[in-house]
């Protein structure tokens, strides 16, 4: 049985196996105890054996780490701290675990640490809590869609357009690295290449989920995303999933109260099922927070926090609004802002934080950016110089979901998209829905990282994906 159906439904008295790495074991003269857990819940269970239940040799090869197959009666539990515990009667020791080798020790790892054995961390409660909820909110994102008449389509991983105009993607290829083919002007030719044209890996599954909109009305996309900006961030990385969703006949206030039932939704998920786990972070994020000093303290615990921005409306004000805000600010005035504030630059997350954390201390959507600063496919607005866009901002972590209603004019687009230098050959299918049924559309991206950070109050993305892919780091 695995433990979280021992704990929940188990009857006192009856014939249990638990299967599961050993956390802890205490030795004395009398009677050994052994904490096994098998990932199913935060909690352990506590196995207890007399002297001479367990031989000699075996127990010596049960230590933290090893796997073990413990039969037992379950009992109650006659120490504090748990209800019920296993009266051992057999002992099966699948593999063991090197005390002088293994690195996981009942003891506080630093995080850095356990990214070096990313490997075995899932092993310990705070990753396994975080693995359990990054689950749980996954499952909440498509029960959320599926429930409001979304379907999930599945847009392609290698593709031959640049979706956010960045120019920052990682090139799919087979041709030979070191004696590629070359056109007469001496340029790699890429027509000789697995697809017969220069492919990438994709940095966002919208364009496509566009074309499943202008058909299925309501999509949604959920999956692996690449960018090869070489920011180190404590919010980027290389690989990370995205969920797209896209919806014909959604202008940007529909958008944007899409944006905000989707996450309400998805949080109170987590509170309703993960209230363990969630419990088990907040304390240790109150452990963390005791290093800090009084002012960088957060005024919320994990919990309350969650339930702050479940319980509350979303703050809505223009890109041009929160400049002004931004202006009139005390820490503006004292040249705190280690970036310059004013209309046209992109907001740098220190501005975004301020307006989230300090002003509003509430989770804000901000409108209509000016348009050279955003994608090109962003509707414009009749001023001309901005366009209906919509990030969402979040406290701790900043923009968590970027997204707008889209430019569904035909000759705006093809316009707009040579403007930023778009080769119309790679975008020619998406330029065409605008010519055939074009309708009002819009969508956004949410980074589910970012969002995983904001529930389990991880301080660095590269604690709550398991194999996190960084400039420098794809070891596991
Ligand atoms: O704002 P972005 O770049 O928007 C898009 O890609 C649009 N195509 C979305 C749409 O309208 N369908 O990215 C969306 C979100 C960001 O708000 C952020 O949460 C996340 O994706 N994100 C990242 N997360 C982790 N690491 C990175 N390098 C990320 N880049 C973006
Ligand atoms: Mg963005």
């Amino acid at each position: 049985m695995q433990i979280k159906q021992i704990l929940a439904e188990a009857a006192i008295g009856s014939e249990i196996t638990v299967k599961g790495w050993v956390r802890t074991k205490r030795d004395s003269k009398n009677v050994v105890f052994i904490n096994i857990n098998d990932g199913s819940v935060i909690h352990n269970i506590q196995a207890v054996a007399e002297a001479g239940v367990i031989n000699e040799d075996t127990l010596k090869l049960i230590t933290t780490g090893s796997c073990v197959a413990v039969t037992g009666t379950l009992i109650a539990s006659q120490g504090s701290g748990q209800k019920v515990e296993l009266q051992i009667s057999s002992v099966q020791v699948y593999g063991t675990a090197d005390p002088d080798r293994y690195p996981l020790q009942p003891k506080k790892h630093s995080l850095e640490f356990l990214r070096e054995i990313a490997h075995l961390r899932p092993r310990t409660n705070t990753f396994s809590a975080i693995l359990r909820i990054r689950h749980a909110l996954a499952f909440a994102i498509h029960k959320y869609f599926n429930d409001n008449g979304f379907f999930y389509l599945h847009t392609p991983i290698i593709t031959g357009s640049d979706a956010e105009g960045a120019g920052e993607m990682f090139r799919v290829s087979t041709l030979d690295a070191k004696n590629p083919p070359l056109n007469e002007d001496g340029t790699v030719n890429y027509k000789e290449d697995f697809f017969g044209k220069e492919t990438n890996l994709t940095v966002s599954g919208q364009l496509e989920g566009e074309l499943g909109a202008m058909a299925l009305s309501k999509i949604y996309t959920f999956g692996p995303t690449f960018r090869a900006e070489n920011s180190n961030t404590a919010r980027h990385l290389a690989e990370f999933w995205m969920i797209e969703p896209e919806v014909a006949f959604y202008e940007l206030e529909d958008n944007m109260a899409l944006a905000e039932g989707f996450t309400k939704y998805v949080i109170n998920y987590a509170l309703e099922n993960c209230a363990d786990d969630l419990a088990f972070l907040e304390n240790r994020l109150k452990d963390e927070e005791k290093s800090k000093k009084a002012e960088e303290r957060s005024e919320l615990d994990l919990i309350q926090k969650l339930r702050f921005v479940v319980d509350n409306e979303y703050v809505k004000l223009t890109y041009t609004e929160a400049i002004q805000i931004l202006l009139s600010s005390k820490r503006h005035k004292e040249g705190k802002f280690q970036y310059p504030v004013q209309w046209g630059i992109d907001l740098q997350s220190e501005h975004e934080r301020y307006l989230v954390e300090k002003h509003f201390k509430k989770p804000v959507i901000l409108t209509n950016y000016p348009k050279d600063i955003k994608a090109f496919y962003m509707k414009l607005d009749d001023d001309g110089k901005t366009v209906r866009a919509m990030d969402v901002l979040f406290p701790g972590i900043g923009e968590i979901i970027g997204g707008s209603q889209r430019e569904d004019d035909y000759s705006k687009l093809l316009k707009r998209s040579r403007e930023v230098g778009i080769h119309e050959e790679t975008i020619w299918w998406y330029l065409e829905t605008r010519q055939f049924g074009t309708a009002p559309h819009s969508g956004f991206g949410i980074g589910f990282e970012r969002l995983v950070m904001f529930v389990t109050g991880m301080g660095n993305i590269r604690d709550v994906i398991p194999f996190p892919r960084t400039p420098k780091s794809a070891e596991f």
